[in-house]
């Protein structure tokens, strides 16, 4: 009997603290290694934003769960409950802003906790960062609980208490794990399956996905009638992509006119379409997406389309060159040590602005009462009402200092 292939149908961040575990807890339940760039390897830290899909099963027997047809606790056959996608993001400070692309594409996540080190900068930071997009189904792994004592996981537990307090995470559950050692990932499973539910998509809007990466996939060399057009690589967050399907890329690509960079959206054709690895005809929302195109592969080579978002020509959000933002200060700076105060807002200060995978820097030219006018960098496509996330430099680092809503 032939397996049918199903695409992942939710996608569940890994987010937290650097080191705290959440590459290990990936491969915990999928098997699949998300740290595979060779600056990764070395360093022995997520760089890029990993995907890992895993099916979740669930034993009619003994009632555990598992990524296993064979259940591993009691060995009888497992049922099929949904197949998920991991977005295992990196926990390094620098890297606040591509954990924010990539939080703009989970449905729900893991916030990953270290027993020995307890909550931390970028726990902060993180669990902010859901917050501020919206982010609400929520799932905490205390993890490395092998390295500490009983007394131990159960003071981090009510420090983690008294830390989601007041915040979207007040009432997720707190699993204690060993990623490492595969010791309770059934009850984290069962959590999972719990409190991060198939967001419902409906098929018939028209589709939008946000691109995270994009590539050159011909080896150098490759003789020009052998060579096959740009690949852009995301998660679709609205309707479904089709093979054949005409599509319109905004805001686009980058071209010169009379010493200023401008972006000009492009059209072209579906060639072939990747979900989840494989080759399909259609895919929906869930997982990373991989969209074969008839772009010159110079286009999206080394990510260069990242932040663009794809979707059925002129049914697209409008691209903004300028943006006016209802804006919201956080009191303190959550990612560093000291947690200063957050300053007002000033006239000619440059904002770094995240909004869904798009990264771009923002001139304060205008302040009023709960908003900002900001003229770009790098314009961007989005709705009104759409959440941007705002980071100020502070000392060396870029760190998240409030959200706004983009406002006509
Ligand atoms: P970044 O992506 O760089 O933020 O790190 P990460 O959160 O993905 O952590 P990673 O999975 O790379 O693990 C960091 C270190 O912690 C590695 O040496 C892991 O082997 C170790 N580690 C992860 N989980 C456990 C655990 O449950 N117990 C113990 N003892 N070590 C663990
Ligand atoms: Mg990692
Ligand atoms: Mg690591």
């Amino acid at each position: 009997k032939k397996k049918e292939f199903r695409q992942a149908e939710v996608n569940i961040g890994m987010v937290g603290h650097v080191d705290h575990g959440k590459t290990t807890l990936t491969k915990a339940l999928t098997g699949i290694w998300t740290d595979t760039h060779s600056e990764e390897l070395r360093r022995g830290i997520t760089i890029k934003i990993g995907f890992a899909d895993a099916e979740i099963r669930k034993c009619p027997s003994c009632s555990r769960y598992s990524n296993s047809p064979v259940c591993p606790y009691c060995g009888a056959e497992t049922d099929f409950e949904r197949r998920v996608s991991f977005i295992d993001a990196p926990g390094h400070e620098a890297l606040m802003t591509t954990m924010l692309a990539g939080a703009s594409l989970m449905d729900g996540a893991v916030l990953v906790i270290a027993a020995n080190e307890g909550v931390m900068p970028q726990t902060r930071e993180h669990l902010m960062a859901l917050q501020i997009v919206g982010n609400k189904n929520i799932v905490i792994a205390l993890n490395k609980i092998e390295l500490v004592d009983r007394e131990k996981v159960i003071q981090r537990y009510h420090e983690i208490k008294e830390f989601v307090k007041g915040t979207v995470a007040e009432d997720a559950p707190i699993i204690p794990i060993s990623a490492l050692h595969g010791a309770n990932v059934d009850v984290l499973l069962a959590a999972i399956e719990e409190f991060i539910p198939t967001p419902e998509h409906d098929p018939n809007k028209p589709p939008k996905m946000l691109v995270l990466r994009s590539f050159d996939v011909n080896k150098p060399g490759t003789k020009p009638e052998k060579l096959v057009g740009g690949v852009i690589g995301g998660s679709i967050v609205q309707g479904k992509l089709k093979v054949g399907d005409e599509i319109e890329i905004r805001p686009g690509v980058p071209y010169e006119e009379h010493g200023r960079i401008k972006y000009e959206p492009i059209t072209t054709e579906i060639v072939s379409l990747q979900a989840g690895g494989r080759f399909v005809e259609e895919a929906y929302p869930g997982g990373l997406v991989g969209v074969g195109t008839k772009l010159d592969p110079f286009l999206t080579k080394g990510d260069l389309m990242a932040g663009n978002v794809v979707g059925k020509p002129g049914k697209l959000p409008p691209v903004w060159d300028e943006l006016r933002l209802e804006v919201h200060l956080l009191e303190r700076v959550v990612g560093t040590e000291e947690e200063l105060k957050v300053e007002p807002i000033k006239r000619r200060e440059v904002l770094l602005l995240n909004v869904g995978t798009a990264r771009t820097m923002g001139l304060v030219t205008g302040l009023g009462k709960d908003e900002v006018e900001l003229k770009l960098q790098i314009p961007i496509c989005a709705e009104v009402g759409d959440r941007v996330a705002i980071s100020r430099q502070v000392g060396s680092r870029w760190r998240l200092i409030g959200y706004g809503f983009i406002k006509e």
